[in-house]
């Protein structure tokens, strides 16, 4: 575990950063590339590690993956090229990996066990194993099947209609996955939109889904054809630097290529609501529609994030914690719950982590209040092992007064392999 001294007392950040690319869309590139007939090729691949664990298990389905870079090529034979694997499937720190691959694996004739790391081994996976069950795949595990190691032996599934009792898009993902290899119709309801990054796959894959409003329908038994994937830049890791511009002061941040999907830019409604000076240029329509991102420093004033954003910008809730240290008023979220169950409980680390340094903020049971207007101090944190922590505390870091340090920094480079780089490009 390594601990390292951040930069503190910022007093301007200038500069341009091509954000790299997606997580969610890097996952999906690879798993439709093998699930697909022929090659596929994809762009801007994001190196982090979980993108990478996702290649790693592929192959051990016997599919040929090519990856140098943020390049890569998948050799597809479709969902029946898939082969019995001889090793245990480790998808290290991710969700997306193991979520959606148990959506892919319920449809395979063969015998699979996944695992994960610790944090991995801590988060639920009957929301996603309940509906492949009911698919009629047989899926076993820990503790009643909630926890790694999980087992799967697939095959003959028959269609279902399932309301998402959460809102997620890794299980919808799942149960879709799931449903292209069974008979018949599968429907997925959600209670509020969530990422659609599977269903505009499915379309660019030579696929068909139905969307119509919350209801994602499918047909099993559907062929898809290798394409070109060019991933946009991730408005997740674009967020860290949405908010470092707006609170460092004499700032101005360009960022590039950034992913602009409407069920992930809850973060730029935010940042607008909040008064933020931002500005959006160059809005090119693709399979996944980008844009750049122009970021002034702002003064900001507090407001209330609940309901159907959630989902939107749930990734983005540790840093607009930040964000609202530093706003007029009080900040209060709501109906974030499923914070507790991501990499970390992210509602605790948020709130322990933050009060480390000085900060007034308050958990609740589905959220937490921020105090804005604040001076922030400095001392020891943590990122508990989770990325999107260790980043947040980065950029706070760039307002404290006193030294901090960041301990198991390493962790960083589950998303954002070279986000110190980028961050240092801003400083000089
Ligand atoms: C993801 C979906 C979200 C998000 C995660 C990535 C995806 O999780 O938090 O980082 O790629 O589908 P849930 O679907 O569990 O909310």
């Amino acid at each position: 575990m390594k601990t390292t001294s951040l930069q503190i007392n910022v007093d301007k950040l200038q500069g341009q950063i091509v954000i790299p690319g997606d997580k969610s869309i890097s996952h999906r590139s690879i798993m439709f590339g093998a699930i697909a007939n022929g090659t596929t090729t994809v762009s801007n691949f994001l190196t982090g590690d979980d993108c990478l664990s996702t290649i790693s298990c592929f192959r051990k389905l016997g599919v040929e993956i090519e990856q140098e870079g943020d390049k890569a090529t998948i050799y597809g034979k479709g969902f029946s090229g898939l082969q019995e694997p001889s090793e245990v499937l480790d998808v290290g720190n991710s969700g997306t990996t193991i979520r959606l691959m148990l959506g892919i694996l319920a449809g395979r004739p063969f015998f699979s066990t996944l695992i994960g790391d610790q944090s991995i081994g801590k988060r639920p996976m009957t929301r996603v194993t309940k509906p492949l069950l009911s698919l009629g795949a047989k899926i076993d595990g820990r503790n009643d099947g909630e926890y790694t190691p999980i087992s799967v032996r697939g095959g003959n599934l028959e269609g279902i209609e399932y309301e998402l009792p959460v809102a997620s898009a890794q299980v919808k993902s799942a149960i879709l996955l799931a449903g292209l290899q069974a008979k018949g119709e599968t429907t997925v309801l959600e209670s509020s939109k969530t990422r659609d990054h599977t269903e505009r796959m499915i379309r660019h894959f030579g696929g068909e889904i139905q969307v119509d409003g919350l209801a994602v329908k499918v047909q099993g038994g559907q062929e898809l054809k290798g394409t070109h994937v060019q991933v946009p830049g991730d408005i997740s890791s674009a967020a860290f630097f949405l908010v470092a511009g707006a609170i460092v002061s004499n700032s101005e941040i360009i960022l590039k290529n950034v992913g602009l999907n409407p069920t992930r830019t809850g973060i730029i409604d935010v940042l607008k609501e909040m008064g933020a000076d931002l500005q959006i240029v160059n809005e090119k329509a693709a399979f996944e529609p980008t844009g750049d991102l122009i970021i002034k420093t702002s003064s900001l004033k507090g407001i209330t994030i609940e309901g159907s954003i959630i989902p939107r910008l749930i990734d983005e809730i540790p840093i607009i914690a930040l964000l609202a240290t530093q706003a007029d008023g009080v900040t209060i979220i709501k109906d974030a719950e499923e914070l507790k169950v991501k990499e970390t409980n992210r509602i605790d680390t948020v709130v322990h982590e933050l009060q480390k340094l000085g900060v007034k903020i308050e958990s609740t049971n589905d959220g937490m209040i921020i105090y804005g207007n604040q001076e922030l101090t400095g001392g020891t944190v943590s990122s508990h092992g989770d990325h999107r922590i260790g980043m947040m505390l980065a950029v706070a870091a760039l307002i404290c007064e006193k030294e901090v340090r960041l301990e198991n920094i390493e962790a960083i480079s589950v998303s954002y392999p070279n986000f110190f780089e980028h961050l240092q490009s801003l400083l000089s």
